[in-house]
């Protein structure tokens, strides 16, 4: 039968205790949200809506075409130029998704011939950039900057290393400006994924490469999702103005993707402005994710250190993390749970994301439930 082995494949999920299923959240959900990425909880701000909203007026509800063809519009090129100074970096080209900006990024930097560093605890985007672009990829140690010293040492020709600035499994920061020296120190590129760092790190939200140091030096590129802090959807590489020009002409998820959509690009613009005005939303964030973090060690759980505003906590087995994580939903708790094959070193986690409107109350309510509920 076609399609017969999927079948013996579902099976052993199921032994496994490692089905994924999708539940569809409903737009008035009642339960406290520690799930979501929208970290400064800006996706409903009536700033950001309303943005959204005059934007699909204004352009309609898809950009119609591909960037190169009819997908351009004024609001594309104004949050390029707004994402770019920003973050500090002399350009920026917007995506339909994080994920395609880290296709375009690693593929048109990596050609035939080229060496890829990649630190071993990088996101799946990035991983599926090394996947599909030319170069050989060395995956080294995670947050290693001997690691990618050494491997950089291997090989003679075009390299570049790619790493998270902020982990998204267990919350830790990348070792960016050793990355960037060890780069340098070979010639080589440094391409970091800044989706988690975006509205948290920085002055005011600037994003981890500024906070490092490195954003807009000739060298290094940092990709962005526009998913998470700015609550919207797409995605933005920034960086020298000569490696943008490269990824219009090169970058197949920019060329043969439709442009991000009207709604989103005026989303992203209008979360923005609100971290310009409001740049205290980002350190309260970090600050949320600190507290929580005191809080659950001090109630005995086993988290990780947050150097951002994801919070990780030690489940004890796959099944142990989804029940804990369907009881925390149970006492009106929402909370991320991951698992193998999510997270390669085979540890289950919840993971809890900080939000910077997240009340007291909510906190410790939060800490209680999850206190509450463990294995
Ligand atoms: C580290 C990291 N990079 C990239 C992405 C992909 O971004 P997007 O959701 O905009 O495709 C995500 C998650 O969504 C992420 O956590």
């Amino acid at each position: 039968m076609a399609f017969g082995w999927i079948d013996e494949q579902a099976e052993l999920r199921r032994r496994a205790g490692l089905v994924r299923t999708l539940r569809p959240r409903p737009a008035d959900s009642p339960l406290l949200d520690l799930a979501s990425n929208d970290y400064l909880g800006l996706a409903r701000h009536e700033e950001v809506v309303a943005g959204a909203v005059r934007s699909a007026r204004r352009w309609g509800g898809g950009a119609t075409g591909s960037r190169l063809v009819t997908g351009t519009t004024e609001l594309h090129t104004a949050l390029e130029r707004e994402l770019a100074g920003f973050c500090g970096f002399e350009a920026a080209l917007v995506f339909s998704s994080g994920y395609a900006a880290n296709l375009a990024a690693v593929t048109a930097l990596a050609p035939h011939g080229s060496l890829i560093v990649s630190d071993a605890g990088n996101h799946a985007s990035l991983i599926d950039g090394c996947r599909l672009a030319r170069g050989t990829t060395q995956v080294v140690a995670h947050s290693d900057p001997d690691a990618v010293r050494k491997a950089l040492r291997t090989h003679d020709g075009p390299a570049v290393a790619v790493s998270d600035t902020v982990f998204s499994v267990d919350g830790d920061a990348a070792p960016l400006a050793e990355y960037a020296e060890a780069c340098r120190g070979r010639g080589a590129g440094l391409v970091v994924d800044d989706a988690h760092g975006l509205g948290v790190l920085g002055d005011g939200g600037r994003g981890a490469p500024y906070a490092a140091g490195i954003a807009g030096a000739d060298d290094v590129v940092a990709t962005v999702t526009l998913s998470k802090s700015l609550g919207s959807q797409g995605g933005a590489v920034l960086g020298p103005a000569r490696v943008i020009e490269h990824l219009v002409n090169t970058a197949r998820t920019f060329i043969f993707d439709t442009g991000l959509a009207p709604a989103s690009a005026g989303a992203a613009l209008a979360a923005l402005g609100l971290l310009r005005r409001e740049p205290e939303r980002a350190a309260r964030a970090g600050a949320v994710a600190r507290e929580l973090h005191a809080r659950l060690t001090a109630a005995g759980l086993e988290a990780v250190r947050p150097d951002a505003a994801v919070v990780s906590v030690r489940a004890p087995s796959p099944e142990g993390a989804v029940q804990w994580a369907a009881e925390c939903r149970a006492a009106g708790l929402a909370v991320g749970c991951f698992r193998p094959p999510s997270v390669p070193d085979g540890i289950s986690r919840l993971r809890l994301t900080a939000r910077a409107d997240l009340t007291e109350a909510e906190i410790e309510r939060a800490v209680r439930v999850i206190g509450e509920t463990r294995p």
